[in-house]
């Protein structure tokens, strides 16, 4: 189907903000990648994606990076290339490596803010007043747990929430099964090396992916946007009996099949 932005935004559009909703997106190219092996990712997708891209972030009340991103990209994560008012931009820096810099605490575009293991880390680095500071605790391993972060926005009135990437901030939220919905453009290129897209933990059968329901969207100039809804599952070839039915009725009469046998 040719680019429909309503249709794309359909679910985030109809959400009515009683709990949140976590869109995650990523561009990445026809071998998976989302940035060259330097950390390039602008831009690996067409205008037509870009323009998605502020689009989503036009629908959403704030809008998550990871400080990798931050340090890669210096995003301004702010709504550009369409109509809409921007989304409050939200870093997640647990060791507070955030320079003082970076082009989204120089202006005045939205709220801002910063998810960090303690405020000590914010403090240290002079940040408090430019940007408001959200503690979160630490799991066993370190991490900050991605479904605190998003109770901890969504208690702050924040019930829309994009996950903008990278791939290591999307997974963490992919592997506490927090995302709703995930938008991947692919775009006609090849990189060869670089970046991989999202890393989950390995599983052993093909059953245990996530096999999200998707709409599939074509842009003029070759790429493809993937919806997926990770709330309903597409039922799959071993699962559908209807299927399973027909290739029992075509073992023997099917011509195909007996060439083969
Ligand atoms: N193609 C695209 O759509 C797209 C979109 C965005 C970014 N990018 C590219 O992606 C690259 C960066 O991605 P990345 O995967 O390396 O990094 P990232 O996701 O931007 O940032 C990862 C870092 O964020 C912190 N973090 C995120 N979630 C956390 C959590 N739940 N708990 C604790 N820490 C958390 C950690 O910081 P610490 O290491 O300090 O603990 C982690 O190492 C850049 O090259 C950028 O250009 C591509």
């Amino acid at each position: 189907m040719r680019y429909d932005p309503e249709a794309a935004l359909r679910a985030l559009s109809a959400h009515t903000g009683d709990r949140p909703f976590v869109i995650g997106q990523l561009g990445q190219s026809l071998d998976g990648r989302i940035a060259t092996p330097t950390g390039k990712s602008k831009y690996i997708s067409g205008r037509g994606a870009l323009e998605h891209l502020h689009r989503l972030r036009a629908h959403v009340d704030a809008v998550v990076v990871g400080i990798n991103t931050v340090l890669a990209d210096d995003p301004q994560l702010t709504v550009r290339m369409v109509e809409g008012r921007s989304p409050a931009r939200v870093i997640i820096d647990p060791k507070g490596r955030l320079p003082h810099s970076p082009r989204c605490l120089h202006d005045g575009a939205t709220g801002r803010i910063l998810v960090v293991r303690s405020k000590a880390h914010a403090y240290a680095n002079g940040l408090s007043g430019k940007i408001d500071i959200l503690p979160i605790s630490c799991d066993g391993s370190g991490n900050l747990p991605a479904k605190d972060i998003i109770a901890a926005l969504h208690a702050r009135g924040l019930s829309k929430i994009l996950i903008e990437g990278g791939a290591q901030t999307l997974a963490r939220c992919l592997s506490a099964g927090i995302v709703d919905a995930l938008h991947v453009m692919v775009a006609p290129v090849i990189l060869g090396s670089g970046q991989p897209g999202f890393a989950l933990p390995p599983i052993d059968d093909l059953d245990e992916g996530l096999h999200p329901r998707s709409e599939v969207f074509t842009f003029p100039d070759g790429d493809v946007l993937f919806c997926c809804n990770l709330r309903e599952k597409r039922v799959s070839i071993a699962q559908d009996s209807t299927m399973q039915r027909t290739a029992k009725r075509r073992t023997l009469s099917d011509p195909v099949v007996r060439r083969l046998s």
